[in-house]
């Protein structure tokens, strides 16, 4: 299982500590949550502290927006050292020019679904993808509960990717905990984002390597 621990719910005043204990533990990937009091109700961090994060990371930088009109910001984020730029579906008009374009930035592309959001809207994309994120709670905070249908909705996506012989991963983000992360893997998860189950563990970096063998 591919870990991606979500910064948002680690301490700000000594990210650094929380970054170098990531960079101890076995996350492959560190998930940073862009957003923008407008596509989802709350604000929470941009481009500086992405810039600082990748300043210190060994890990690779996972950059969810959760932002409208993500083309705008491509170069952008791409400069401040992402390796993998991901965008909502629902804040995309033209999907697949913004793929295209995250790519040809040197990036690889990620595309998300919302929990109303059907996994069939990417049929005529999948090929094209490096990930799709299925968001197990409606995006703009942590430390909601994971919404059970995502747990079909994995199995369907699963299905859908190996029958177009696509090499997108699968990722899930929201309310994973040993638990939840346990049942979307049996469905055919590939990644977990995890972050108030890893910064609120006892030992964060033990929790990281117990998600790690689901
Ligand atoms: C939610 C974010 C998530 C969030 C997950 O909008 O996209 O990445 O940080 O937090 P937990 O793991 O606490 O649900
Ligand atoms: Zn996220």
């Amino acid at each position: 299982m591919i870990v991606s621990p979500s910064i948002l719910s680690a301490d700000f005043g000594r990210l650094d500590q929380d970054i170098e204990m990531l960079n101890r533990s076995d996350a492959q990937l560190i998930h940073c949550d862009v957003m923008d009091g407008v596509f989802v109700p709350n604000i929470s961090f941009g481009f500086p502290v992405i810039e600082a994060v990748a300043r210190k990371a060994t890990k690779e930088l996972d950059v969810h927006l959760m932002i409208v009109n993500p083309q705008n910001y491509i170069s952008q984020v791409r400069d401040c050292g992402a390796a993998i730029m991901n965008v909502h579906q629902e804040a995309c008009v033209h999907l697949h020019r913004t793929v295209q374009a995250i790519k040809d930035a040197g990036m690889k592309a990620a595309v998300t679904l919302n929990p109303a959001t059907p996994v069939e809207t990417l049929t005529d994309i999948i090929t094209d993808l490096d990930m799709v994120l299925l968001m197990s709670v409606n995006p703009g905070f942590g430390g909601q509960k994971f919404i059970a249908n995502t747990v079909a909705k994995t199995r369907r996506l699963r299905n859908l990717i190996d029958r177009s012989g696509s090499k997108a991963l699968i990722q899930i983000d929201g309310g994973i905990n040993l638990e939840t992360g346990r049942l979307v893997a049996e469905a055919g998860a590939d990644s977990v984002v995890a972050g108030s189950a890893v910064f609120k563990a006892e030992n964060p970096e033990l929790y990281i390597s117990e998600l790690a063998k689901l």
